[in-house]
């Protein structure tokens, strides 16, 4: 059963029961409208609680049900909750731990409210892309207040219960409860005293019933637009929580109702609502990996050990600190380590100045860093992620070291970005042990981690490091074994196509500009200048004896004759002021691009920005096409979660596979058929991966 039903003395008590979160899926809602007419048809009952087993009283709708029929199958969220309305005897919530979108609004339906404190109260439908489409934006005003209430709606972060219920004239909780655990008894005594109020027959209270006003009205609500126009310029469903807010105000009840529930019915199909909902799911599923069970034995992390105290290391061991757990940094020399030791303290400093960390959060988190040279300390840890030079052979002594010292059952990790995986592995007498953690820079910033699995890297190694990510709050992916991982590969080719793009015609500024405009949090050039141009180089100069058909414009390789490394160097694809990021346009560079145009004999063409993008984000999508089909990932949706969290790819399209998806692959094809044909561009390249070919002709999407 998904929703209980008990008697005590003369109080019905409906406890949702849907774990994890007591999500209102179809079965729960049945449970409840049950449960109800049980109540009201069984005459020794006088009045009814309605609480949540478990961990919260209700999280909101059941994200298993997303987008299939049952989740709007009768009696739906709406029906359930003109049920509690209309019941003749008075209900009351009982709210603890979780009060969020749908099971917030079923509490707004209840006559009366009693909560926990500690309770998290919020309507996050605003994070999926929509706005809240039981009655939040008509109730909850009523009972909070217009601004409060907006800026909840509107925000979709959670509220603490005690917060709320401080408020002056709020109506939201009618009483606090002094605990969780009193809850039980003190919502049934409080039913019990609202059978006896409502003994004669008096009209038990609505929240429909409630008058909504704001004092300046327009003036308020033009403000509210204003602000949040600013705040999601790429994102409808904001604005809409105003006007749906606004209605509640100026519209009677049920005329604000049908009004947010057209809003609601024309957001769910809108892409930015898509693309939400598909990054809702893809990041869950991100965690699961197709063979490793989900109850797999994990293996102990208490410690951990970074070899390396430079640009990675550093960033690495701030996130294992920030969780509380312990770090040894181990270098060859002291030098190095104090200095890697003083970038952390720069980096908490900064934070503690900025006000985002507490001095005794950063005495603490201090406290946790040892630092050593000699490996033979590090026997105690559990688990070792090496961040060295990005040097085989380097990375081969380090591997024997660890191997000779780490105890039995440690994980052994490389933060390699770039070298084989397997062969580190066949470095120690444990490859099963050995996994790559592919961290993004800055790595105790960006949210993605790459998972490398080995050939014969163990299965509860994975499921332990998925963990591990989960608990140093990174979104982790999968990754199988090949140049680039999944990130690095795809970005090759698009930084191919933005060179050939140079070659036709474009500056450095237009392609940016472009990329920018479709949402990209950077376009190429300044991320190849971010990032640093001499990796490319490196990276081509390699190609040039592996792989010398691949094709490339030399317009990147100048540039780095030239010395011009990107922000690092001062100079780059842009001129650059010391301690700023601001991007400059240099004259050089863009005369640069048009010599060698000349001296290929190639007359520069206008480029439309709608070719601009097409021709990059085909390049990703191409190369993702052959990644999927090697299986070096498992599903599209984590291609989609790796380009999001690691390379600024515009969420309200969901990701390179998503936005693919809604374009139409046959669409995606015939464009590269198109691109294909341009001389100045590389036929190879455009070249449909098998698997993008066949959905395309099936006429069916990646994810
Ligand atoms: N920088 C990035 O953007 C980035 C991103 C992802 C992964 N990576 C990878 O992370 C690793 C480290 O990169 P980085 O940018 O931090 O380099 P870095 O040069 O900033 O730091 C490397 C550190 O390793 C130390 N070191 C070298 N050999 C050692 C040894 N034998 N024992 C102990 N310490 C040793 C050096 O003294 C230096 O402090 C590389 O494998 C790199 O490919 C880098």
């Amino acid at each position: 059963m998904t929703a209980e039903y008990k008697v005590h003395g003369d109080v019905a008590v409906i406890t949702l029961n849907n774990p994890p979160v007591n999500g209102l899926g179809y079965a729960t809602r049945i449970g409840i409208t049950d449960a109800l007419a049980q109540a009201n048809a069984d005459s020794a009952v006088k009045s009814i609680v309605l609480t949540g087993a478990g961990k919260a009283f209700s999280g909101g709708a059941d994200i298993r049900e997303f987008g299939s029929p049952k989740a709007t199958q009768e009696p739906n969220l709406l029906s359930v909750i003109s049920a509690l309305e209309h019941s003749g005897k008075p209900v009351v919530a009982a709210v603890h731990s979780v009060c969020m979108g749908g099971g917030l609004e079923l509490a707004l339906g209840c006559h009366y409210r009693i909560a926990a404190p500690g309770c998290s109260v919020a309507l996050p439908e605003v994070k999926l892309g929509l706005i809240p489409g039981a009655g939040g934006t008509q109730r909850l005003p009523r009972v909070l207040g217009v601004e409060t209430a907006l800026n909840m709606i509107v925000s979709g972060e959670p509220v603490k219960s005690e917060l709320l219920a401080s408020l002056p004239g709020q109506k939201l909780f009618d009483k606090m409860a002094a605990s969780v655990e009193s809850l039980p008894a003190e919502a049934l005594a409080m039913a019990q005293e609202m059978a006896v109020k409502h003994a004669d027959g008096s009209a038990l209270p609505l929240v429909r019933n409630l008058p909504c006003k704001h004092p300046l009205g327009d003036a308020y609500f033009q403000f509210a637009r204003n602000m949040v126009k600013g705040m999601s310029k790429n994102f409808p469903a904001p604005g809409k929580c105003v006007d749906a807010v606004e209605a509640a105000t100026t519209k009677k009840f049920d005329e604000g109702m049908a009004f947010e529930r057209e809003i609601f019915i024309n957001l769910m199909w809108t892409p930015e609502c898509r693309a939400l909902r598909h990054l809702f799911t893809a990041e869950r599923a991100a965690s699961k990996i197709p063979d490793v069970p989900a109850d797999t034995p994990l293996r102990d992390i208490k410690s951990i050990a970074v070899i390396g105290a430079g640009t990675m290391g550093g960033g690495i061991a701030m996130n294992f600190l920030n969780a509380g757990i312990p770090v040894k940094m181990l270098e060859m020399k002291q030098e190095a380590l104090d200095r890697g030791v003083a970038t952390i303290r720069k980096n908490y400093e900064a934070q503690v100045k900025k006000g985002k960390l507490k001095q005794d959060k950063y005495d603490q988190r201090m406290a946790l860093l040892s630092t050593t040279l000699r490996y033979d300390d590090l026997a105690g840890t559990d688990m070792v992620i090496e961040a060295v030079f990005e040097e085989i052979g380097v990375k081969e002594a380090v591997f024997k070291e660890l191997d000779r010292v780490m105890k039995p059952g440690a994980i052994l990790a490389s933060n390699t970005s770039t070298l084989d995986v397997n062969k580190i592995a066949n470095f120690t007498k444990r490859p099963e042990d050995v996994v790559g953690l592919h961290f993004f820079s800055p790595a105790n910033v960006m949210k993605l981690l790459e998972v490398v699995r080995g050939a014969r890297t163990a299965k509860d190694v994975m499921a332990t490091v998925m963990a591990v990510a989960k608990k140093i709050k990174k979104i982790a992916v999968v990754s199988g074994v090949c140049d680039g991982f999944i990130g690095n590969r795809m970005i090759e080719q698009y930084g191919r196509q933005g060179g050939f793009l140079l070659d036709e015609g474009c500056t450095p500024a237009q392609v940016d500009k472009a990329m920018e405009k479709f949402g990209m949090a950077m376009g190429p050039f300044r991320m190849g200048d971010l990032a640093g141009n001499d990796i490319g180089w490196a990276i081509r100069k390699r190609r040039a004896t592996e792989r010398a058909d691949m094709k490339y414009s030399k317009t990147a390789d100048l540039l780095c004759e030239k010395g011009r490394f990107g922000q690092k160097t001062g100079a780059g694809w842009y001129d650059y002021v010391a301690g700023k990021r601001d991007a400059i346009p240099n004259a050089e560079v863009v005369k640069m691009i048009e010599d060698y145009r000349a001296s290929k004999g190639i007359v520069p063409r206008k480029i439309s920005d709608e070719e601009i993008v097409q021709r990059l984000v085909f390049a990703l999508v191409n190369e993702a096409a052959h990644i999927l089909e090697e299986g070096i990932a498992n599903k599209a949706s984590d291609i989609d979660i790796v380009y999001i969290f690691g390379y600024g790819f515009p969420a309200h399209r969901g990701g390179p596979m998503n936005y693919a998806d809604q374009l139409g692959l046959f669409n995606v094809v015939q464009a590269m058929n198109r691109f294909a044909k341009n001389p100045l561009d590389d036929a190879e390249f455009w070249q449909p991966a098998p698997l993008l070919a066949r959905l395309a002709a099936e006429g069916k999407t990646f994810n």
